[in-house]
């Protein structure tokens, strides 16, 4: 997606060779136009799906996810990464390790708004190991529904979670795919080989 990868071109910051702070309009300021066009761009990759139900992880997962379920007229459930208070019964539960954090996170969802009736895309907005997406989709796997597929705003691909995901067959629609964070330069996937 031109437009994301402008964003990250112009406001991203290479701190690492593995890590991209896009705190200016993603993680933490949020530009709502740029997360608007992101919704929008995940509702046509999708469209033709049969999608029920959008599935993503707080906190900055909600935000993409929730243009998407705009578009796509679906509602949108996070899961929590603590126990809330009044979110106590028929829960459905993965562990996630970070391996950023390096701690381990029980995520959990509501059995009440994930069934076998859903067809379910999962949305988040890094995909860098895979740990948070193979939670969701243990979770989800776990409410009976199906899912269509994984919508990625950032893809780090030389990290493996892409990889693992499209190794159990997953389908995984990334928006912006970086091949390499090497010298302080953001390099994308589709721009090695121009
Ligand atoms: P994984 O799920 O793919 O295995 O990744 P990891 O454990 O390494 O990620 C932990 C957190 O760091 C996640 O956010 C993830 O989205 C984020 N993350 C991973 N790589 C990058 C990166 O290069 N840049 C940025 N900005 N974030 C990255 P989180 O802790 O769940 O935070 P939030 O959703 O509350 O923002
Ligand atoms: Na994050
Ligand atoms: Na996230």
């Amino acid at each position: 997606m031109k437009l994301l990868e402008e964003r990250i071109k112009q406001d991203g910051q290479v701190l690492s060779d593995h890590v991209l702070k896009v705190d200016s309009f993603l993680n933490h300021q949020i530009d709502p136009g740029l997360m608007q066009e992101i919704g929008r761009e995940f509702a046509q990759r999708f469209a033709a799906d049969g999608i029920t139900k959008i599935v993503t992880i707080e906190s900055s997962g909600i935000a993409p996810a929730i243009m998407a379920g705009l578009y796509l007229h679906v509602p949108v459930v996070f899961a929590r990464k603590r126990k809330s208070l009044t979110l106590s019964e028929d829960l459905l539960t993965a562990s996630v390790y970070s391996f950023t954090k390096k701690e381990t996170n029980e995520i959990s969802i509501s059995k009440k708004y994930v069934n076998e009736h859903d067809r379910v895309l999962i949305i988040d907005d890094f995909l860098a190991n895979g740990e948070a997406a193979l939670g969701l989709l243990h979770i989800v796997q776990q409410s009976g529904a199906e899912v269509a597929g994984i919508g990625i705003v950032i893809e780090k691909s030389f990290q493996d979670g892409a990889a693992k995901l499209k190794q159990l067959g997953i389908r995984v629609e990334s928006l912006a795919q970086i091949a390499a964070l090497a010298n302080g330069e953001v390099t994308f996937l589709n721009q090695e080989t121009e």
